[in-house]
């Protein structure tokens, strides 16, 4: 009778972790040094010859080994077997499965807190033994409730699974050794790869007649689902590859079930259901899916495409681990636990590790997982899938770009300030890399025209984001903004700090007909008007300053409503009035320049900040009835000081006073007369020439 059915499980076959350590050999294999595993690198002998064929050697012995690279395989070994590798000087690569380390780190931790552990698990398998040493303390491995309550006693008891152990019977240990210590903490291990495997095994066997389980007599996996199935009153046949399928008994059997261990690579698989294909009067149910996993085997680099082409079967919508929902798309924080280079490991608090491949670690271009994450950095990742297996796939990349967007329309609304490095030049302006691809305008860019964009690649900036839109990608930023407004507080700080009286550094930024505008640092910028540029007369600031000049001014006035600062120059230098009474004393006679002719005298300067007044009755014996009859702008003249009030910055002058006595004998021969000629007396100097003086001088300032 030939069979009318062929059912494939819904989860068979192998797994991430197995792929994972197989694509981690053929890496390293062929580069001319050799390669070793350490005891096979997964239970199935296809595998095993598929790697000898390239290359790779089964070391038994340690002491075999005596260069080369050793790859530590799926199911781990202890630390001290690591520790024997390193001091042989061997190249040492881990492919242990992410699952595996977790397990091991979570025994060292438990025995770290004083727990006694109790592993659920046969003793013989590998995996068991390397979790055994993992650490100083008492562990004890149990493979039945029995054996859990025979051997394992004490106040403080931890329980962990070997990966592939039945649910079931880790339940049932847990429960027993639950209601006996004081203290139990529970870490179910089972890997999710062999939770489902086993699930679907035992739904196989509720609608087949008989099983097939393909896979290695060594395989623990392999095993537990023939058991799994016997379980169900189905009689379930192990076998290792198509030959031995071919002569299993199956008379009787209608309707055959198929599934395959976690090491069983799918060419096994094809040719088995190849094989009874040949007995089934039908194509058997599920085979398209076969063909997908086949296409990637030959090249085991395929296999972590193939975690994304499941993503379909997944459970996709949100996985349940210990209470807590983890769902794809969502965000959470991890901590890295290992880094290797084209991928790392992170625990997000989910049964497994969750994974980022290296093209999803970041959005820059990397060689290397290092360059980016070290072990114990807390980051953010997005879930992205949920695999078959049970694993978690995890991207940083696609986590920051989210936060970066939260934090780019963030930044717009509020006006918060955003840094970024320059990438790129490109027409019109710079590329920004912040989280997201922003652009910077040229005219956005600094406080003055950046003649050279590219001089600005690699340089960190702040912006202000001036447009964001997430589904068209883009963000236009502005460094100007920020600096604009920096510029904007620092002045107002130091305007609110400035004092009159203060002296200050400038320098003379432009020179008008009414003064100068003197920037005095900070952003401050005052007016330095000609009346207070010299003690002299000088009308024309262009003769005293230039753009340009460094001054030292003193802050006359801060004028905080109108934002206006008045500067003097001439008060930072020594006023010519002190002293004045030694330097120019009553009679001395002195030399100076005719500065100014009006109707009542002339002004004369004595030096640079000190300037008297002739009257005209004090230019000549001789009578004068304008100043201009006698002298010009500009004139040397000889002049006798005659009066001098210092407080009032006015000191009388006198040419005829200061002419030679012969000429003044002259005079009284010619005239007759032997008084000197008439002239106004000190009160009419300091009276009404004082006035008119002070009058002149404001028509001057105007
Ligand atoms: Fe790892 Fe689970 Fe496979 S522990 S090796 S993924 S069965």
């Amino acid at each position: 009778m030939r069979l009318s059915r062929v059912v494939l499980a819904d989860k068979y076959g192998m797994c991430y972790g197995v792929r994972r350590a197989i694509d981690i050999v053929c890496r390293n294999a062929g580069s001319g040094s050799p390669v070793f595993t350490l005891g096979p690198l997964v239970h199935n002998s296809s595998v095993t010859r598929w790697l000898e064929d390239r290359g790779v050697h089964i070391a038994r012995d340690l002491d075999r080994i005596s260069g080369g690279t050793v790859v530590i395989p799926s199911h781990g070994i202890p630390p001290a077997v690591i520790d024997d590798l390193r001091s042989r000087g061997v190249n040492i690569i881990d492919a242990t499965c992410p699952n595996v380390t977790r397990s091991q780190k979570i025994v060292k931790d438990m025995l770290a807190s004083g727990y006694k552990v109790a592993i659920v698990g046969d003793p013989d398998h590998t995996e068991v033994k390397g979790l055994v040493g993992c650490g100083q303390g008492e562990v004890v491995v149990v493979s039945s409730v029995e054996e859990a309550k025979a051997k394992v006693v004490g106040p403080k008891i931890g329980i962990v699974a070997q990966t592939t152990v039945p649910v079931e019977l880790f339940d049932a240990i847990v429960a027993e050794l639950s209601s006996r210590a004081q203290e139990v903490a529970v870490e179910n291990t089972i890997c999710m790869a062999t939770i489902e495997r086993q699930r679907a095994a035992r739904q196989l066997a509720h609608s087949v007649d008989a099983a097939l389980v393909i896979g290695s007599r060594a395989s623990a996996n392999a095993q537990r689902l023939k058991q799994i199935v016997e379980k169900e009153n189905i009689p379930a046949f192990l076998v290792e590859n198509a030959e031995e399928a071919a002569k299993v008994n199956l008379a009787g059997v209608r309707s055959l079930g198929i599934t395959a261990g976690a090491s069983t690579p799918s060419w096994v698989i094809e040719e088995v259901l190849a094989k009874m294909a040949e007995l089934s009067e039908e194509r058997h149910d599920n085979m398209s899916s076969v063909g997908q996993e086949l296409d990637t085997m030959p090249d085991m680099k395929a296999g972590e495409d193939q975690l994304d082409d499941k993503d379909g079967n997944s459970e996709a919508a949100g996985v349940s681990d210990g209470g807590r929902e983890f769902h794809e798309g969502d965000i959470v924080t991890g901590t890295i636990v290992k880094v290797d280079p084209d991928e790392v490991l992170v625990d997000i608090g989910y049964k497994s590790e969750g994974i980022i491949r290296l093209a999803d670690l970041s959005n820059r271009r990397v060689n290397s997982a290092a360059d980016v994450v070290s072990v114990g950095d807390s980051v953010d990742v997005k879930i992205k899938a949920f695999t078959d297996d049970g694993d978690v796939i995890l991207s940083k990349k696609e986590a920051d770009t989210e936060k970066a967007w939260e934090r780019i329309l963030n930044a717009l609304s509020t006006g918060e300030v955003v840094q970024g490095k320059v990438t790129d030049v490109v027409k019109g302006g710079v590329v920004v890399d912040v989280g997201v691809r922003g652009f910077v305008p040229a005219s956005q860019i600094g406080l003055r025209p950046v003649r050279d964009l590219h001089t600005l690649v690699g340089n960190e900036i702040r912006m202000k984001v001036l447009e964001a839109e997430k589904d068209r990608n883009n963000v236009v930023l502005s460094e100007r903004a920020v600096l604009e407004q920096e510029m904007q507080e620092k002045r107002a700080k130091a305007f609110e700090a400035l004092r009159e009286g203060e002296i200050r550094e400038g320098i003379v930024r432009r020179v008008v007909n009414f003064g100068a505008f003197v920037d005095i640092g900070d952003n401050l910028e005052g007016l330095l008007h000609v009346s207070d540029m010299t003690w002299g007369r000088t009308r024309d600031p262009h003769a005293i300053l230039n753009e340009g000049d460094r001054v030292r001014v003193k802050v006359l006035g801060v004028d905080r409503e109108r934002e206006r600062i008045s500067l003097g120059l001439k008060q930072t230098m020594p006023d010519p009035w002190q002293n004045i009474e030694s330097r120019y004393p009553i009679g001395s006679i002195v030399t100076g320049k005719v500065t100014k002719l009006v109707d009542f005298g002339a002004f004369v300067e004595l030096e640079d900040g000190i300037e008297g007044l002739v009257h005209v009755s004090q230019i000549s014996d001789k009578r004068v009835a304008k100043p201009e009859e006698v002298l010009h702008p500009g004139d040397e003249v000889n002049v006798k000081v005659i009066s001098l009030k210092p407080a009032d910055r006015r000191i009388g002058l006198s040419i005829k006073e200061a002419q030679p006595r012969q000429e003044k004998e002259d005079y009284k021969k010619y005239s007759g007369k032997e008084t000197e000629p008439p002239g106004p007396t000190l009160g009419d100097v300091f009276g009404e020439l004082g006035e008119l003086l002070e009058k002149e001088r404001g028509r001057e300032e105007k």
